[in-house]
């Protein structure tokens, strides 16, 4: 297992955190997403041990408090000081009915600490994590509550969970001490958004981003996927609850990638999807989920695989692709882009032709470059698409003229039509505007 240091803080972990979100059997959402006894936790937290993860992250509202309680029935089972398991866990969720049992505001967190602690079975936790913000509370308030926890001894570190990159940065402005040290996002093939703007903040505020649901609930193990199966009724999570929420038209084809890499290094999808998130510059500490030992055998023997370059570039260019076609989608589900591609193309540049030269410019350009793995891509995707291609495919006089009118203009556009133009397409056409 390799470790590595949080942010501009002294605290080194484990680079797989083993998350606890399974830990407990709560009510409600925790219905689909838990359900894991004492027994099994302790279990799946030897396992985690024993494999060198030295960090768990739960929250106060898991299972309405019964995975932390979970966790410090585990730590305590087997003995397991901080020098051999690390704690973070989060404040922000509801925990009672009350008016101030919900939020970020100074009695929330206090009260909230206090009763973490106690199911922890600590006198401290090494990273308390803002679950998320809570518009209705100043954030000084707030970070003036958690600095003080950190001088009584309660918490060693804290960080925040789903912050954008303004957030981050303003959290930044009113306190830069060196005890914040995370930003907890989700992250995966399924979902790139991270890189657009958090990294680079996270970045240039040493700030380590750990990786909440890396598989994208398990649908990136390949086994909701009809694409693997044949049929999407595996049990488990996702077949009861979308979280988090994906595009499985978008998503399939990314999952069909992961199974033929998986096949040529004899390995699993989720052990491919993992790795090539602990191969991502922005990651820190990529936070596992399971529902049991199996599945966290399985995710752990991902720190032991090293994708070549060829196998990343692939999961890029389906994953641009994927994107690109979701894109198109979306254009070509407005009203416009309908009479834009039954219109001919006009010599003025307005209206429904401007849409459809972006139509035209995103299928031309990933289609001439890459092939057979946009084609597989947009197989999966709705008509609306394909007719675009078909349109493309027999106007070879605007294949020829598009491209760098439509780049042009795509940056005219909207704001999806503005990240079409910045898409990379598998690095092998790079608009230049
Ligand atoms: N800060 C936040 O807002 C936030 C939000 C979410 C999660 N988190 C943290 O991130 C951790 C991970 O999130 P996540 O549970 O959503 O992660 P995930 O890895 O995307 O999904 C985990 C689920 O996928 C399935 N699975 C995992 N490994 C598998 C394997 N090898 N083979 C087959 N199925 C497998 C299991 O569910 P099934 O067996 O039921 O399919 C498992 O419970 C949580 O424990 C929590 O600590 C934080």
């Amino acid at each position: 297992m390799d470790y590595c240091t949080l942010g501009r803080s002294g605290f080194r972990v484990s680079r797989l955190t083993l998350g606890a979100m399974t830990f407990g059997a709560g009510t409600g959402i925790w219905q689909s997403i838990a359900g894991l006894d004492r027994e099994q936790t302790t279990r799946m937290v030897a396992l985690a041990v024993e494999r060198g993860v030295n960090l768990i992250d739960t929250a106060d509202a898991y299972s309405q408090g019964q995975s932390e309680q979970r966790v410090g029935e585990a730590l305590t089972a087997l003995g397991l000081d901080e020098s051999r398991m690390l704690v973070a866990t989060k404040v922000r969720l509801r925990t009672g009915s009350g008016p101030n049992d919900v939020g970020l505001g100074r009695s929330h967190i206090l009260r909230t600490v206090e009763t973490s602690l106690k199911r922890i079975g600590r006198d401290h936790v090494d990273l308390l994590q803002l679950h998320d913000r809570d518009a209705l509370v100043p954030l000084a308030e707030t970070l003036r509550a958690l600095d003080d926890l950190v001088r009584q001894g309660k918490v060693r570190h804290v960080g925040a969970c789903n912050f954008s990159a303004a957030q981050l940065e303003r959290a930044h402005a009113i306190t830069a001490a060196s005890h914040g040290a995370t930003n907890q996002v989700h992250y995966s093939l399924a979902s790139r958004d991270v890189e657009h703007e958090i990294a680079a903040v996270a970045r240039e505020y040493a700030i380590a981003l750990m990786i909440w649901s890396p598989l994208a609930g398990g649908y990136l193990c390949g086994k909701y996927s009809a694409d693997s199966t044949g049929s999407s009724t595996a049990a488990g999570r996702r077949s009861k609850l979308d979280f988090p929420p994906i595009d499985r038209d978008r998503v399939d084809p990314i999952v069909h990638e992961l199974h033929a890499i998986a096949q040529t290094l004899e390995v699993t999808p989720a052990q491919v999807a993992l790795a090539w998130l602990l191969g991502r510059e922005a990651t820190s500490t990529v936070i596992v989920g399971a529902r049991n030992e199996q599945q966290l055998e399985d995710n752990l023997r991902a720190s032991e695989i090293a994708l070549a370059p060829d196998q990343r570039t692939r999961l890029d260019r389906i994953v641009a692709a994927a994107r690109a076609v979701s894109l198109l989608d979306a254009a070509a589900a407005r009203p416009r882009s309908r009479a834009g591609m039954t219109s001919k193309p006009s010599r003025a540049l307005t209206g429904a032709t401007k849409q459809r030269r972006v139509l035209m410019y995103a299928v031309t350009g990933i289609r001439g470059k890459v092939g057979g793995v946009v084609g597989r891509t947009l197989l999966s995707t709705g008509q609306r698409v394909r007719a675009v291609i078909r349109n493309a495919d027999k106007g070879s006089d605007l294949k020829r003229t598009s491209r760098a009118d439509s780049l042009t203009i795509a940056c005219s556009l909207d704001s999806r039509a503005r990240s079409c133009a910045s898409l990379d397409l598998g690095g092998l056409q790079r608009p230049r505007c």
